[in-house]
């Protein structure tokens, strides 16, 4: 006899775990990748997302402008079954293709693996994706990589983790020796050794033991590197975190793992760990109250919009978070914002660029959506009572263009647009508010602008020229009452959308003298 729907669901619920791994480009997160879904048997070899990185313009079907650059423009996601758990990686472009995709992607993680480069340390990309966990304040695991080479001292890289990024960490394990000399890590929470041998470092040697002290550790490893471990531990045992559980799931403290992806080191523990301590989806906060996951109605949110998947039939997949219930092939449901029932015919789920056809999903779990065009980002659907999830945050764009159309007679068709496209999250818009009206546009990423303008083209007929403007921050006035010639002295006063005042500043410099010029004013990162 199959299960009541509340027992499946929650069984589901408990077993799953989605996650994103937030890194800088070139630490290794397609390798970590790689050997995650070979330990769930996803790729049965390693090179698949490799390969499939370097080559993506041979094989992709997805857009021109992906085709040309070799890159990812979209965000996949990866599903995977390893020791009874259901894993779901979202993968978060990097590179050029960074983007406000890649932070809304962040917000249907419940859990974040940060992959740190042993040399390298905390880098920019990584700052700005670990700012967007925190403020979600999502349990963030940390993977310092590359420990086959010569890096920083993990003292050091603790130390710049919490100056950086203002959070505690706690070593789960701790390497012995490094680079060319390092022959593998104790395990501090099981009080084992693991040992890696051959120049690969790959045959691992497993031993419990009774602590750092224990002599098997000296003949396992020589006598100068178990000295060196004693001393990092007996350290670590007095001056570091101690791990607790808690502070790791409100977000507040990060265990720390060290290995070397490529290698294979140390990625089969820290997985095991992660999939222990990593929570199962979570509730989400709607405008009724928060939503747990194993309520038996199906409710959701879609995160992310692509456009031009296959160019030969301009589809656009909305990819949705399962938040509640079961998500059944064919079933309707209510499209809140527009007030209607809608039969979700299509879903796929995805491996890579490989869509397969969904039967059925739970919380945590992705589906990509056929959309016709009924779709934005942040809509909610749900089964039975509305559920509207708080809506997707907006980012503070860095990089400004003005936009001209090179066709007057066009103008219209340009209008329609900046108007979708502004809808669709690809691009946000503003106009100035002094002199003749021009359109600003401001992105998270290049990329974004790229997208515009092909989608400009292709899909409305319109050439549009794009002017690169200097400025590299955006702020939200806020302000009882706003005279613009407050703060024009450094900066450019605009107009969003919905009409909020906003100012652009050059530097950082120039946003402070206007703050502290107006202390009664307040300038927001995002719109109010
Ligand atoms: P990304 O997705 O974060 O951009 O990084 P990716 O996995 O592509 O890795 C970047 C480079 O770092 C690759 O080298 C990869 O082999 C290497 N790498 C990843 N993990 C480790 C590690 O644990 N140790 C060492 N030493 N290197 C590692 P590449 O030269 O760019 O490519 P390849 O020719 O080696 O594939």
């Amino acid at each position: 006899m199959s299960k009541p729907l509340t027992e499946e669901i929650k069984s589901e619920v408990d077993r799953r775990r989605t996650f994103a791994i937030i890194s800088h480009p070139d630490a290794g997160k397609t390798t970590l990748t790689e050997k995650l879904l070979l330990f769930g048997g996803a790729i049965r070899e390693a090179g698949t997302v490799k390969a499939r990185k370097a080559s993506r313009h041979a094989t992709s079907d997805w857009m021109e402008i992906e085709k040309q650059r070799g890159i990812s423009v979209t965000s996949s996601v990866m599903q995977f079954d390893y020791s009874g758990h259901r894993v779901n990686i979202l993968d978060t472009p990097g590179h050029q293709d960074f983007s406000e995709d890649t932070y809304r992607t962040l917000t249907a993680a419940d859990s974040a693996v940060m992959l740190i480069d042993v040399a390298k340390g905390v880098e920019a990309q990584t700052i700005k994706l670990f700012q967007v966990c925190s403020k979600r304040g999502i349990p963030i695991f940390t993977f310092i990589n590359k420990l086959d080479r010569e890096g920083q001292s993990p003292f050091d890289l603790m130390e710049e983790i919490e100056r950086v990024l203002g959070i505690r960490s706690v070593p789960m394990n701790w390497p012995i020796g490094m680079g060319r000399d390092l022959c593998g890590v104790y395990d501090r929470m099981k009080n084992q050794v693991e040992l890696f041998q051959g120049k690969d470092h790959t045959k691992i040697e497993v031993r419990k033991v009774e602590d750092y002290n224990d002599p098997i550790i000296r003949e396992m490893a020589g006598e100068f590197m178990h000295d060196q471990l004693k001393q990092d531990l007996e350290l670590l045992d007095v001056a570091g975190d101690q791990f607790d559980y808690e502070k790791v799931r409100r977000g507040e403290l990060t265990p720390v793992f060290f290995g070397s992806a490529v290698n294979n080191f140390g990625v089969q523990t820290f997985l095991e760990n992660f999939l222990q301590l990593a929570p199962s989806p979570t509730p989400r906060k709607s405008t009724d109250g928060e939503i747990e996951p194993v309520s038996e109605k199906f409710s959701g949110y879609i995160f992310k919009i692509q456009a031009n998947m296959n160019p030969a039939h301009r589809d656009r997949i909305a990819f949705l978070r399962v938040c509640s219930g079961r998500f059944d092939r064919g079933m309707s449901v209510k499209h809140v914002r527009a007030g209607k029932e809608i039969k979700l015919s299509q879903p796929q789920q995805f491996l890579a660029q490989d869509r397969d056809i969904v039967q059925s999903a739970y919380p945590g779990d992705i589906v990509g959506l056929f959309d016709p065009g009924i779709f934005r980002i942040g809509d909610s659907l749900s089964q039975g009572k509305e559920v509207v999830f708080d809506e997707l945050p907006t980012f503070s764009p860095e990089i400004f263009a003005k936009v001209t159309v090179k066709n007057a007679l066009k103008h219209k068709q340009y209008q329609k647009g900046i108007d979708q496209l502004t809808e669709e999250g690809t691009i946000q818009v503003f106009h100035t508010t002094s002199g003749f009206e021009e359109t600003i546009l401001g992105v998270v990423g290049q990329l974004q602008f790229e997208v515009f303008e092909y989608r400009m083209k292709g899909e409305y007929g319109v050439d549009i020229q794009l002017h690169r403007m200097t400025f590299q921050f955006a702020r939200w006035i806020v302000d009882d009452n706003v005279d613009p010639s407050k703060y024009r002295i450094n900066s450019t006063l605009v107009k969003d959308k919905k009409g909020n005042y906003v100012a652009l500043f050059e530097n950082e410099y120039a946003m402070r003298t206007a703050m502290d010029k107006n202390p009664t004013t307040k300038f927001l990162e995002t719109a109010p």
